[in-house]
């Protein structure tokens, strides 16, 4: 299918799952959250609203690690499957809640894991690094995890003879591959949101907004990150441009994160990187599934519940901890 046809599906309250409209659903969570004593960990990509009634915000690695030291309960995990996997390999005691069970990633979802069995039988001595937004089943196959924030930092750490696959986001890969002056076997997927910001489109905005610096997230392709400024995991960007002397920066990842700019720097210009089509496609399918109604849902109800084996669990967890220690 063509990816600037898949449409914002999937937003609608489900069906049998009825919410008191005269409820305030802010203050319902609040009080969901003392009573079950919970927490909800929501990834930027999030609606704001989610983002507003999160417990903490962060990036793939800073929402594993806060995963990793929680003491709730429940954990809500507001982002995509993948992410509430990765807290409940940490937390197998735990319960964690997916607002919307459906959230997926095309990442995760372009990386079945028989076909990446048979890569890794292909390249048999092979040090294998996934990056985190890959399947349980895939980071059981993997000896390290990384994110956008620390790859850098552990493929350099590999020792220099041996081959390294890298997947499953072969934008990512090549950008590692550049700034370490390292080739690395690349699995071929990629970010159906991030691969969809248009290099034409950019290069117009920075005509228009001479002075506006581009930010962008490594899972674009590379004549997008050719004219970034500064290329970062969702955190590092939002750091970044907090903390930048300039006033305008065109936003090259999803425009979830615009929320947190806007709270952070009211004064300053952030302007969402426009896609190649006319459509709303720099908006993450998946992330957006996820809603406030869904979230009250999932706390008021306990479910949707993520169920994992204890030994798939066993099996993701070393490559996790690995990542979590070198960080
Ligand atoms: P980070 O928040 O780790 O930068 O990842 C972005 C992303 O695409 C999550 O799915
Ligand atoms: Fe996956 Fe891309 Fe959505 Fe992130 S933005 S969850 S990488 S599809």
């Amino acid at each position: 299918m063509n990816v600037r046809e898949l449409p914002i599906a999937g937003r609608a309250t489900p069906e049998g799952r009825r919410i008191d409209p005269s409820l305030d659903l802010e203050t319902e969570i609040g009080r969901l959250k003392k009573e079950k004593n919970a927490v909800i960990l929501a990834h930027y990509y999030q609606d704001s609203d989610i983002q507003d009634v999160a417990d903490f915000i962060g990036d793939s690695l800073q929402l594993a690690q806060e995963a990793a030291k929680t003491q709730a309960d429940v954990i809500c995990f507001a982002g995509v499957h993948f992410m509430a996997e990765t807290a409940k390999i940490l937390n197998p005691g735990r319960i964690v809640v997916v607002p919307d069970m459906e959230a997926g990633c095309s990442l995760a979802d372009g990386c079945p894991p028989e076909k990446f069995r048979a890569w890794k039988a292909r390249h048999p001595g092979a040090v294998t690094v996934s990056y985190i937004n890959c399947s349980a089943e895939v980071k059981a196959l993997s000896d390290y995890i990384v994110t956008s924030s620390n790859a850098e930092k552990i493929v350099r750490s590999l020792p220099a003879d041996k081959t390294i696959l890298f997947g499953p986001d072969k934008n990512l890969g090549a950008w590692l591959e550049k700034r370490i002056g390292r080739k690395m076997e690349l699995w071929q997927g990629s970010c159906i949101v991030h691969d969809t910001f248009s290099e034409r489109k950019i290069v117009g905005l920075k005509e228009r907004h001479p002075e506006a610096l581009v930010v962008a997230h490594p899972e674009c392709e590379e004549p997008v990150l050719k004219l970034a400024d500064y290329i970062g995991s969702t955190t590092n960007i939002l750091k970044y441009a907090l903390a930048s002397s300039k006033k305008e920066f065109i936003v090259a990842t999803e425009p979830g994160i615009l929320h947190q700019m806007q709270k952070g720097a009211p004064d300053k210009v952030f302007i969402p990187a426009p896609p190649e089509a006319n459509c709303a496609c720099n908006e993450c399918p998946h992330m957006r599934k996820n809603t406030l109604e869904k979230t009250y849902l999932s706390l008021r109800d306990l479910t949707p519940r993520l169920e994992m084996s204890e030994d798939l669990v066993e099996r993701a967890l070393l490559p996790i901890e690995r990542m979590l220690s070198l960080s």
